[in-house]
């Protein structure tokens, strides 16, 4: 069976892939547009994407002989769900293993943003600092104050037991609640609204779906506090960027810390420009043990899929009500 892999991804991935399947690799190092897309799974058996990979109806489509779609991220967004369960194509995610390396870069843009750490470092490498000053690049504390996290899954889960050691009040907002957040820190279970009023750092960790996008728009930045923290390593337009940009530059709130953005790759110029910004490139699951996990982890799926199992990270398992399992 024959496997189109979108981008180069570590090696143990590959290596799995190839004891069992013929794979074809885009080795240049950029994203493929969709024609290109096209182009590579024409006469293949699997897909394996990127969340970067636009997998709409016209893709899913295009090629007859695709029975199985695993994708190298865990959120997919960028994949036409509806579209593959109507064709009967399993697609898979890979959930678990980037937890704790993303909620630990969501800390990193909060303790950044909270202690002006670029902005200290940029000045300190330009010879500007010209010895200890009583008012000099003041950030906000941290310990004892008040975590809000939107969307209390695995990562916001993760991201709020990180809070234990700096004391802090936790509130959250979600569909469901969560006991394990309730139990070990007491946290609280509260309308956005009251979260955005009453948080000092506010955290994004919803997918990206028709009712989390722009989320947190003018009217949510205006509820948040002036001395507030807004991090986002989730999906980038789960935030509008041109209201952000506008309550940054108005100091509607102190700062914000983003790993991911509304037009990505593209960034507004404007927001490159604030120094209230700390701004990373999509790098929440970016360290070399989550992202071999993540590649051994799409392979498995992709070997289990094509071979007619279900795929342990199935984000459609409706497809196999369909058609008889092996
Ligand atoms: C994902 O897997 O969805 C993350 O955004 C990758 O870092």
């Amino acid at each position: 069976m024959k496997v189109f892999v979108t981008r180069t991804i570590p090696t143990p991935g590959l290596d799995l892939l190839r004891k069992e399947f013929a794979i074809t690799i885009n080795r240049t190092n950029r994203t493929l547009t969709k024609e290109e897309l096209i182009k590579g799974i024409k006469g293949k058996d699997g897909l394996l994407c990127l969340l970067t990979d636009p997998i709409d109806r016209e893709v899913i489509y295009a090629e007859p002989n695709l029975r199985m779609i695993a994708s190298y991220a865990v959120g997919y967004d960028n994949i036409d769900i509806s579209a593959a369960t109507e064709r009967g194509i399993p697609v898979s995610n890979t959930p678990g293993v980037l937890t704790e390396t993303t909620a630990e870069l969501a800390w990193a843009l909060l303790f950044s943003v909270a202690r002006r750490i670029v902005e200290g470092d940029t000045f300190t490498r330009k010879g500007k600092f010209k010895g200890w000053s009583p008012l000099l690049m003041l950030g906000q504390d941290v310990t004892n104050k008040t975590l809000g996290i939107i969307g209390a899954g695995r990562i916001g889960t993760a991201f709020a037991l990180k809070s234990q050691g700096f004391d802090m009040k936790v509130l959250y907002t979600d569909d469901q609640r969560n006991d394990q957040l309730e139990r070990e820190l007491k946290a609280k279970k509260v309308p956005l609204s009251d979260l955005l009023k009453n948080s000092d750092f506010v955290s994004i960790h919803v997918p990206l779906t028709k009712a989390t996008h722009h989320l947190i728009d003018e009217n949510e930045l205006h509820m948040m506090k002036k001395t507030a923290i807004l991090i986002n390593t989730a999906r980038g337009p789960i935030i509008n960027e041109i209201a952000l940009v506008k309550a940054l530059k108005q100091h509607w709130i102190f700062g914000a810390g983003l790993d991911v953005y509304e037009k990505e790759p593209k960034i507004s110029k404007e927001l490159k420009c604030l120094g209230n910004v700390v701004i990373q490139p999509h790098i929440g699951s970016g360290t070399i043990e989550t992202r071999t996990k993540m590649a051994l982890m799409a392979a498995e799926n992709m070997s289990i899929g094509l071979k007619g199992g279900i795929p342990p990270n199935c984000v459609n398992k409706e497809v196999f009500l369909k058609r008889p399992t092996k």
